[in-house]
């Protein structure tokens, strides 16, 4: 049940004042925000988040977007977080995510896709330490039997 995830709320989305109904998503799905705080990307964070895209030729662009404003780094818990978390946030290609989806909601585009999820539980693990320190996680309870059955 305790399985975590991480979500960055890209520069576009804070720009067009979406960082409200984006959180809100996941919040109403009856996940659990263990971490959330703003902060600037740096060259060096993003080339070490995006490190498997560093040679793509879009990569110069998506650095250059990533550091231009700050993001909002989200850890979502619950059950199942990082495979509901990218059904919730829809492919990257926002052109083609379907209505109901965050990107198929706020976006039209591949590079301006308002939101990051991590793709695995792997990556996520990675990921959640990349962006929070231990003590900027928290463990509270949420009264979730009107969420899950209890052999859930
Ligand atoms: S890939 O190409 O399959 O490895 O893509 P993926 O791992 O899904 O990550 C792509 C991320 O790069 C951002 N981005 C672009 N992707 C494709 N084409 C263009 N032009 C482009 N520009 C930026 C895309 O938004 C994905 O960002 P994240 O933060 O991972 O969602």
């Amino acid at each position: 049940m305790k399985e975590r995830t991480l979500l960055l709320i890209k520069p576009d989305a804070l720009q067009r004042g979406l960082v409200g109904d984006i959180l809100s998503r996941f919040e109403h799905k009856g996940f659990k925000i263990a971490g959330v705080k703003m902060l600037q990307m740096s060259k060096e964070l993003s080339k070490e988040h995006y490190a498997h895209l560093v040679s793509k030729p879009f990569y110069p662009d998506l650095e250059k977007f990533m550091t231009s404003q700050p993001i909002v780094a989200v850890v979502i818990e619950g059950k199942e977080a990082v495979e509901v978390t990218r059904l919730i946030v829809g492919p990257t290609n926002a052109s083609k995510a379907p209505g109901g989806t965050v990107r198929g909601d706020f976006s039209n585009s591949t590079s301006r896709n308002v939101i990051h999820a991590s793709d695995s539980k792997e990556t996520a693990e990675k990921e959640i330490h990349r962006f929070f320190k231990p003590h900027e996680l928290f463990d509270y309870k949420l009264n979730d039997a009107f969420l899950y059955a209890s052999d859930e």
